[in-house]
């Protein structure tokens, strides 16, 4: 028993804190005063996990998101990030990928991979090939000089993934990246994003409407309430890594599903719990 608690400490040391939010609240200015958004969100994320969060639409998610980001200003609370406060966007630091693929339409897909590198200043050839290199990552190797309007929706936001990656922010947020494709495709970027993530190792918050895709992808899925938005159940999900589509027909699969579900259902429909 000592030993397993030394070598739970031992796992601790090796998990600094990647994201910090302590009591954040936000409230938007609205026609008839303040519309509370958010309320007393505190979380902690740990370098390297997989943290997915869910809730009913409306509760303030992607305010959360882009308050992680720098994009917005929070009304109370702190956000650290490696320690240090973040207030600005700092894509270094924390790299965006949104709902819709935001590529440059003018731009081929390499170019865009290259843009963020290209406005921090660096030289075309070493660009080229940290670019080349995300492409051969999120398997579109061979398609850098086509224009977005030549990609299907999946290659599209896998150009916007890896120009979320090239960069090397230590913290990438998501923002229901694979909400716009089908479901067959969503499956498989999903499945791509846990081998990128498992060989890139870095902090993912990930925001979802999919309770497989959560449970599917995630170290620990937050679950929010109806807005104002706070955190109502913090669930680690045990299954093993590497993640299999077997796993989805497992009876612990369906129990984190099932348990996500009754949240929901309950900060939606207040009246049935
Ligand atoms: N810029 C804004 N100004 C005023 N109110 C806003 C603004 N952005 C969001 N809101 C309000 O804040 C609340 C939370 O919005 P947010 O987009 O964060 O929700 P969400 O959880 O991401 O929803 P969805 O699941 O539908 O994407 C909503 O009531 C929304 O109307
Ligand atoms: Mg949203």
């Amino acid at each position: 028993m000592q030993h397993m608690a030394s070598l739970t400490r031992l796992h601790e040391v090796a998990e600094p804190t990647a994201i910090e939010v302590a009591r954040l609240s936000h409230v938007y200015a609205g026609p008839e005063g303040g519309v509370p958004a958010l309320e007393d969100i505190s979380m902690k994320v740990a370098a390297g996990r997989f943290v997915v969060i869910v809730g009913p639409s409306g509760c303030g998610k992607t305010s959360l998101l882009m308050m992680l980001a720098g994009l917005r200003h929070q009304t109370e609370g702190t956000i650290l990030c490696n320690e240090r406060p973040i207030n600005r966007p700092d894509p270094a630091r924390v790299g965006v990928v949104f709902q819709e693929a935001s590529l440059f339409p003018w731009l081929s897909a390499v170019d865009n991979i290259e843009f963020p590198l290209a406005l921090r200043g660096m030289p075309k050839e070493e660009r080229r090939r940290h670019a080349e290199a995300m492409l051969r990552l999120v398997g579109l190797e061979g398609f850098g000089g086509r224009y977005p309007h030549e990609l299907s929706g999946g290659m599209k936001q896998r150009v916007s993934i890896a120009r979320g990656l090239v960069q090397d922010p230590p913290v990438l947020l998501m923002d229901e990246p694979f909400a716009a494709l089908d479901e067959q495709t969503r499956m498989t970027m999903g499945h791509e994003l846990l081998r990128i993530w498992s060989t890139t190792r870095k902090t993912v918050v990930f925001i979802t409407h999919s309770l497989t895709e959560a449970v599917y992808l995630a170290d620990e899925v937050l679950v929010m309430s109806a807005r104002p938005g706070r955190i109502i159940d913090r669930i680690p999900v045990t299954l093993p890594r590497p993640r299999t589509y077997e796993m989805m027909a497992t009876d612990t699969f369906g129990r984190l599903r099932d348990r996500i579900w009754q949240q929901i259902r309950k900060t939606t429909q207040p009246g049935l719990a």
